[in-house]
């Protein structure tokens, strides 16, 4: 496997067209998992993480163009405005996912569930797609997405972004899920009212084998806003007849094509390929110290700390991003090591457990770990404090919901949570300079 590092598009565009076998990687979070797992092994990767390119967003002519490499947490950062997709960022896994997984990446997955995707059919979104020589093609959403895991992309193609027409008027993204965070949703829901064209948009994901819009419903509820005037007025329930909202709800539900009776899977999953023999050399600055290994292509960054940099801190405990206890610092951004490729670490700042605590002694967060009886096994601990660390030194106050939303990709088998609640609480006094 070979792993092509472009630092331009231009040059990116090139790899894709002389090895259109080339698998993309971004943020990682699906593309490691299917090689952590062994379900998948390209025969190169070509890492589209560091294209400026593709980092970029604006606005231009009344219409929004969204970069393929803009991840959710930036999203959520730099452009809460656009609240759909603020909201939809929101529900995306934890804060070390969103600060890796990118909008494209779920164009690229096009998975039905992907939570980016149904505000992007709700927007009406095309899908900009390049190769080299700087031709690009653009695609309406629903003909990029053609089913379960299935684009109209070429294998000489890259996504560059997405763009769309603004939409004057309110809009909302609402997801269902078996629990509270780290959740596939079960049905995902866009709800967009274009005031200018007095019409309502619905889309849906994890409803059906790709996204959809509720053509029907959206009729139906654009013609009943008509009728009673309220694109005239404010947005208002009681504005409305009795039984709309409740017929526009059974015409969504209709829409829907559960996901059980998908039988459309895709190309089927190429069979395994041997490990080669063939490595890369990374070279990182972990912990202030500039080390270099060589290692198989596909090797995850927490591959290359534990197994070759001698760095055990960071744990592996499921290698899918579910959990946190590999949790480090990626050019000073939490994320989960097994989700990143270690070549994409190459030439880039790495932090880990290891860099916490003064001399031989315990860091603030450490000690109140230990004080407040947070470790059981302590498989968990190295992660959850480096997850704490870098929570409190952006808030060294946080409320308890804020702990509980900056914690919710770290999972502790011991369900030792109230413990840990209790040492983020002691740390930060001790931080704040309110506890000795
Ligand atoms: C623990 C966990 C929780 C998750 N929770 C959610 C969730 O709640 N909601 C959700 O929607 N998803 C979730 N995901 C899935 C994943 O995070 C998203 O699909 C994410 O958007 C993928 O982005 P990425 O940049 O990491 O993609 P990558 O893994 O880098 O790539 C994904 C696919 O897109 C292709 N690709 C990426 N960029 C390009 C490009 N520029 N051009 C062409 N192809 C490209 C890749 O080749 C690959 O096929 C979760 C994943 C994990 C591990
Ligand atoms: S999240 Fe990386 S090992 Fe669990
Ligand atoms: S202390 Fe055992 S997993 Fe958290």
């Amino acid at each position: 496997m070979d792993v092509l590092l472009p630092r331009s598009l231009e040059e990116a565009l090139e790899m894709k067209a002389a090895r259109p076998e080339g698998l993309p990687i971004a943020g990682g979070t699906d593309v490691m998992v299917e090689l952590n797992f062994d379900r998948h092994r390209p025969e190169a990767m070509i890492d589209v993480s560091r294209l400026p390119e593709l980092g970029r967003w604006r606005r231009e002519n009344g219409s929004f163009v969204l970069g393929s490499g803009v991840t959710y947490a930036r999203i959520m950062r730099e452009i809460p405005d656009l609240l759909p997709l603020a909201q939809a960022s929101r529900t995306v896994g934890s804060p070390q996912i969103r600060n890796r997984a990118t909008v494209g990446g779920n164009l690229g997955t096009a998975s039905p569930a992907g939570d980016a995707l149904p505000v992007l059919a709700a927007y009406d979104a095309e899908v900009i797609l390049g190769r080299a020589g700087g031709q690009s093609r653009s695609l309406p959403w629903n003909e990029f997405l053609l089913g379960v895991k299935r684009t109209a992309m070429e294998p000489t193609e890259l996504i560059l972004g997405t763009r769309w027409k603004m939409v004057r008027g309110p809009g909302s993204f609402s997801k269902i899920g078996t629990r509270n965070a780290m959740v596939i949703s079960v049905a995902g829901l866009c709800l967009v009212l274009d005031e200018e064209r007095r019409a309502v948009r619905v889309a849906l994901g994890s409803v059906a084998p790709t996204v959809i819009r509720a053509s029907d419903a959206e009729a139906f509820a654009g013609a009943a806003l008509q009728e009673t005037g309220v694109w005239d007025g404010p947005p208002s329930r009681s504005a409305l007849p009795a039984g709309v909202i409740e017929e526009f709800g059974r015409r969504v539900a209709a829409a829907a094509r559960p996901i059980d009776d998908v039988v459309d899977l895709g190309p089927e999953r190429p069979g395994r390929c041997r490990r080669g023999a063939v490595t890369v050399l990374v070279r990182s600055n972990v912990n202030g110290e500039w080390r270099e290994a060589d290692v198989w292509p596909g090797s995850s960054l927490l591959s290359l700390l534990r197994d070759h940099l001698g760095l055990a801190g960071s744990k592996n405990a499921c290698e899918q991003g579910e959990c946190g206890s590999c949790s480090v610092w990626l050019d000073g951004e939490l994320v989960c090591a097994c989700l990143v490729l270690a070549a994409q670490a190459h030439e880039r700042d790495v932090r880990t457990i290891e860099s916490l605590g003064i001399g031989d002694g315990l860091d603030p967060v450490q000690e109140a770990f230990v004080e407040a009886g947070a470790v059981q096994c302590g498989f968990c601990t190295p992660g959850l404090v480096v997850a704490v660390s870098h929570l409190l030194s952006e808030n060294p106050a946080p409320s308890d919901d804020l702990v509980r939303e900056a914690l919710s990709g770290n999972l502790c088998r011991c369900t030792g949570y109230q413990k840990i609640l209790d040492a983020v609480r002691l740390a930060g006094a001790r931080i704040r300079g309110e506890r000795p």
